[in-house]
């Protein structure tokens, strides 16, 4: 890949045909181009297309970021020309653009948009996207570069991947340049069924050439997490089972399953969140610290954790899974889960998962890892919690420190990202009560840059071949192994109902309490 260096005011030069002497290669601050390339979108007249890739893409040209001769190009069962896919791509950029939005950047991105009509089994539609391909060559000096991003149901994988590889456009070892597929998760639905899958996707790409997208990986705050832990001296001492009482990883809706019932009713929260985000960020947590920061050496040490996890040994009370009734939420009543659209009335699929992890290493040995993910609960949090132990000895009366609770370390995924401490402080007066006060890191107030969206930085990666915040098949694999005895042990349970707008079923909230310990409020 000839690496692109944006010179001045926007002028892009392959580094490789003019190197600039005043660069260090390892240097990352100045921004990288990809080379001229197509991307192009299956299912994009999906929800994910509309609401994030699109607007990302947009996003991506606002910031100079994309080089001059990309092409987007979208592919559904739709009958449309290619100004009707303009029209709605506009839209979409417009409303979901996180940049302002001007129009002469769309329209910059409007010449290059090109739609193709087809359904998966369309051999005609795959070859005049082959041959679309080809011509893009010449007309917009692509040179052979292309992504292809999977935005659709994992049913359809089989088909689009048999595709390209009979149109030979997986594969561009004859023209030159890079190809690469992006899958979107769920990778499976269980260990086996992700084997077959990544033993299909293999067959068609190079290992190289696939881009597994979990998209907390690109979150700016999930990536504060290898800083906080790997660029400070300050957290290391403690970060550990000799200080940590345990931790606590959050993800939390307030949104109820939207329009996406059949693939929810058919996934359920564990299958859908547990399994990939929470994992992943359980593995940044408490992985050791990796020899570079690139794929293969974070890849290691996230394999290391994701291989250590264990489950308890009696689920029954330690794993805890829910399904919302109707409730109040802002002031609004909504139904619950049965009386959703498209919602079987007996189903029993979670909306609630919750379940207490160990990763036997010396550093975690003993140290609970509590796991939560949830829609309708009262607000939209994802936050990780280092929940510190007491002091063993505290100079002072029972009363004086009856407010004080356990030292926290929080990182704030979303919203209002950062960082909290919390620990005991002196209450001004003359008695000695001792009550917990909070110290805050806010993205928003530190830094005037406000952060891409996960879909920008991901797209951007993948364009430049940077796969450091994809999981790789592996990674997969190990979290289908933690989860798969979860769903086991369920699929013979009826999930506990919880009322819309709550924290989750009682039995969430027994879990901890029968180890002395209670969830966070965030
Ligand atoms: C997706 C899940 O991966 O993440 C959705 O499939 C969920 O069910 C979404 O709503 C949440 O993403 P974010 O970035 O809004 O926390």
């Amino acid at each position: 890949m000839t690496e692109q260096v944006p010179v001045g005011a926007g002028v892009t030069v392959g580094a490789r045909g003019l190197a600039n002497p005043l660069r260090d290669p390892r240097d990352r601050r100045l921004p990288r181009v990809p080379d001229p390339c197509a991307v192009v979108v299956f299912g994009i007249t999906g929800d994910l297309a509309r609401k994030k890739l699109i607007p990302a893409i947009y996003d991506l040209a606002n910031r100079g970021l994309l080089p001059p001769g990309f092409v987007l190009l979208g592919f559904a069962r739709r009958d449309w020309e290619t100004g009707d896919f303009e029209a709605m791509a506009h839209d979409a950029a417009k409303n979901g653009a996180r940049t302002p939005f001007r129009e002469d950047v769309w329209r910059r991105i409007a010449e290059s948009v090109r739609f193709i009509p087809g359904s998966f089994d369309d051999d005609n539609a795959f070859d005049l996207l082959a041959q679309t391909l080809i011509d893009l060559e010449a007309t917009h000096g692509i040179a052979g570069n292309a992504a292809f991003y999977l935005s659709i149901p994992p049913a359809a994988f089989p088909l689009v991947l048999k595709q390209l590889a009979r149109t030979k456009m997986a594969d561009n070892d004859e023209r030159g340049g890079w190809r690469r597929v992006v899958v979107e998760k769920p990778f499976g639905h269980d260990l086996p069924s992700s084997r077959e899958l990544n033993a299909l996707v293999d067959e068609v790409f190079t290992a190289q050439d696939v881009f597994r997208i979990d998209h907390y990986l690109g979150k700016e705050t999930v990536q504060n997490l290898l800083a906080l832990r790997f660029a400070n001296s300050l957290f290391e001492p403690t970060y550990n089972n000799h200080y940590v009482d345990s931790v606590q990883i959050t993800m939390a809706e307030d949104g109820g399953i939207g329009g996406r019932a059949a693939f929810y009713d058919s996934a359920g929260a564990a299958r859908d969140v547990l399994q990939n985000h929470l994992l992943q960020l359980l593995a940044l947590t408490a992985m050791e610290e990796p020899v570079a920061f690139d794929a293969d050496a974070l890849r290691v040490e996230k394999l290391k954790v994701l291989g250590a996890v264990s489950l308890p040994a009696d689920l029954e009370g330690d794993a805890v899974r829910g399904q919302y009734a109707a409730g109040w939420q802002g002031g609004e009543r909504v139904p619950g889960y049965l009386e959703e659209r498209l919602i079987p009335p007996h189903s029993r699929t979670e909306t609630y998962a919750a379940v207490r992890l160990g990763v036997e290493t010396r550093r975690w040995g003993g140290v609970p890892f509590y796991l939560r993910t949830g829609k309708r609960l009262p607000r939209r949090v994802t936050e990780i919690a280092i929940v510190y132990k007491r002091a063993p000895h505290l100079p002072f009366t029972a009363t004086d420190v009856e407010e004080l609770g356990r030292n926290q370390l929080v990182i704030r995924v979303q919203p209002d990202e950062g960082v909290t401490l919390r620990f005991g402080s002196k209450v001004p007066g003359t008695t000695m009560e001792v009550r917990d006060v909070a110290m805050d890191f806010l993205y928003g107030e530190a830094f005037t840059e406000s952060s891409p969206e996960a879909y920008e930085r991901l797209i951007l990666d993948v364009l430049l071949g940077d796969a450091t915040l994809f999981p790789r098949h592996e990674e997969v694999e190990m979290s289908w192994r933690v989860v798969d005895p979860l769903e086991e042990y369920w699929a013979n349970t009826t999930p506990q109902a919880y009322p819309a707008g709550t924290w989750g079923p009682r039995a969430a909230e027994e879990m901890l309490a029968a180890e002395g310990r209670s969830w966070r409020r965030p």
